[in-house]
């Protein structure tokens, strides 16, 4: 996720553009860029590696940059690590047209090719370039920008929010949107494109949001919308009510809970441009069958709920792999005499790269001669240029220290990475990789109708939020997964918590049930469900009450023996924990929220911990 910015009006550009980048850096901080244009200098691009404070070092905080007419963007890195190269605005080669880009081109491979073998030269490893470079070769081949936008939006697919500067428009910027937010901003004698109106919010609180498919031509008078058939379209205006820091969080209370929300989004942008004609497709890993067929065993190493992710990925790739699956807690692994050579596979999980047990232990790994593959989120993180290999989860930054959307992007992925090895060395039948893959497809929309009503789950947590201790049993993937429901709950709301295999609670813990203690029983896991409800039924006998979470299927015999069930929709058995985490998560937002805690900032915590 990425934040971008546009203003035409008659004041100088630059420093408005900066002003409104600064708002928009939760949405991305590793790189920021400005375009202006003006008739003396021309088209003018300042962009760096870094936070914003180094792109206003570099433009006299937006002073040295003359034009009343320009483009800014503040980078959250997908393709191409940070660096001023891979920064925005992007420049086509003859200099005439920049482009700022929020999204993903998925075919931005084949476009570069084709255009460098037009002898087009590429500056950076990004995808949002080839806007930039296809826009001027239609460009120079059509002589009408507008034109030769509707040209390129035919031809690129995936997400796009674009603000495009031409040098030969003076007096306008182009704007279009694709499956990414975009916003127009009408001021007083100027005009405005943002990601979200935390950007604009200061010069306007007038705006129209643009929809999928349409082109809008920003001028300082005003703003003419076209759909993708080049029609005029009339927009609906809306007055935003919000204060500056709800709009941070997209109106959200908190970053978790937008994070939460933002999940099946984030979902669907780390799976949907892996997969094609049903099949797995990692282009970035450079793994042959041969090689991935050398690895006799595998290790997933990792800290928190990157090692929770682990935890499942255990589970579910010695399922497809047939092969052995350790997994470890990275301060574990770093000081322990592990059983790795080169024909094993050291798989780290990490959401912000930099956690410093599993970059320790990186090294270690490395150093036994094990080959080493990273599931990362934060692009050109230490771990991710560390390991040999790297996948990126397309979670976008994730701001609360309390992860969600990265725990639930690492999952499916590691889903995907299980189904591409699988798929290496025979050891899925194509039946069950198919409905597999199906069912990856349709994550998106079962979490989003397990998010769309959270009113049981928030009065379930009005009841239980003065708990002193709660528990979370479960087998199997449901162990897995109440590992990551106890560490949510206890993260954000100081609640002590264990989480607990079910089958293990009779040999000692059981004597800690009492009347009235709190037992989350997750029963997703549906070959053990008898199993689990019998540990319901073990708890309750020693007064325990219940919150159970299940799948659809197996709700009504649940409620035989839980009074509160919540359930998730069914799901491939190996994808379950990508449902059965939601309730969790939200059960211990609005546990905290009751509890007055800072959610976005517990205590004693750290989103990344870069210390032993
Ligand atoms: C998770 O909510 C916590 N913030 C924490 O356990 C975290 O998962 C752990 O510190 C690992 O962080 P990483 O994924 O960035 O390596």
């Amino acid at each position: 996720m990425c934040g971008i910015v546009g203003f035409v009006g008659q004041e100088q550009a630059a420093p408005i553009l900066l002003d409104g980048l600064e708002k928009l850096e939760y949405r991305g901080y590793d790189s920021a860029g400005i375009a202006v244009l003006s008739e003396s200098k021309g088209l003018q691009v300042k962009k760096a590696k870094g936070r914003l404070q180094v792109l206003r070092g570099l433009t006299g905080d937006g002073r040295d940059v003359e034009g009343t007419l320009g483009i800014g963007h503040t980078r959250w890195a997908t393709h191409g690590e940070p660096s001023d190269l891979n920064s925005h605005p992007h420049l086509s080669s003859g200099h005439r047209i920049a482009v700022v880009h929020n999204g993903i081109i998925e075919n931005y491979v084949e476009i570069r090719e084709f255009l460098q073998s037009q002898g087009i030269p590429f500056q950076s490893e990004t995808d949002t370039e080839v806007v930039a470079q296809l826009l001027e070769y239609y460009y120079d081949r059509c002589g009408d920008i507008m034109a030769s936008v509707y040209r390129v939006l035919a031809r690129i697919e995936g997400a796009y929010a674009l603000g495009i500067l031409c040098r030969d428009l003076p007096d306008a910027f182009i704007a279009a949107r694709k499956d990414a937010p975009l916003l127009l901003g009408y001021g007083q004698g100027c005009s405005f494109i943002a990601s979200d109106v935390t950007a604009i919010i200061k010069h306007t609180r007038e705006v129209a949001y643009m929809e999928d498919g349409e082109v809008a031509l920003v001028k300082a008078g005003g703003i003419q919308v076209f759909n993708a058939m080049g029609q005029p379209v009339e927009k609906e205006h809306h007055t935003v009510d919000w204060d500056v820091s709800a709009a941070e969080k997209g109106g959200f209370p908190h970053f978790m809970l937008k994070e939460i929300m933002e999940q099946p989004e984030a979902v669907r942008k780390t799976v949907s441009p892996r997969l094609k004609d049903g099949r797995v497709h990692f282009e970035e890993l450079k793994l042959t069958a041969e090689d991935i067929r050398s690895f006799s065993r595998f290790f997933i190493v990792a800290c928190g709920s990157s090692y929770h992710v682990g935890m499942v990925g255990k589970y579910n790739l010695e399922r497809l792999l047939r092969r052995p699956v350790d997994v470890m807690l990275a301060s574990e692994f770093r000081y322990a005499d592990p059983l790795v050579d080169e024909h094993t596979l050291v798989i780290f999980i990490s959401q912000s790269g930099e956690t410093l047990d599993t970059m320790a232990a990186l090294r270690r790994a490395k150093a036994l001669g094990a080959r080493t593959l990273a599931i990362v989120n934060v692009v050109g993180s230490s771990i991710a240029r560390e390991a040999d290999q790297v996948l990126y989860t397309w979670a976008g930054p994730e701001i609360a220290v309390a992860t969600t959307k990265a725990y639930s992007t690492q999952l499916v992925l590691l889903d995907m990475l299980g189904l591409f090895f699988a798929q290496a060395l025979g050891s899925v039948e194509e039946e069950e990789y198919a409905r597999i893959v199906s069912e990856l497809q349709a994550l998106p929309a079962k979490m989003e109708t397990v998010l769309a009503d959270t009113e049981r789950i928030k009065y379930l947590a009005s009841r239980y939020f003065n708990h002193s201790s709660i528990f979370f049993i479960g087998r199997n993937l449901d162990y897995a997964l109440g590992l990551e429901g106890s560490l949510k709950l206890k993260e954000i709301s100081y609640i002590h918590s264990e989480a607990y295999a079910a089958g293990e609670l009779k040999h000692g813990t059981i004597s800690l049930i009492e009347k009235g203690t709190l037992v989350v029983a997750l029963c997703c896991y549906a070959p053990l469900f008898e199993k689990s409800v019998s540990n319901i039924v073990e708890v309750k006998a020693r007064g325990a009450d219940i919150l159970a979470v299940t799948t659809e299927s197996l709700a009504a015999e649940l409620g035989k023996t839980a009074e509160n069930v919540l359930p998730v929709p069914d799901t491939h058995l190996l994808l379950q924990p990508s449902l059965g985490v939601l309730p969790l998560q939200i059960f211990a937002y609005y546990v905290a929220l009751q509890r007055g805690c800072d959610i976005d900032k517990p205590r004693n915590l750290a989103k990344s911990v870069t210390v032993e």
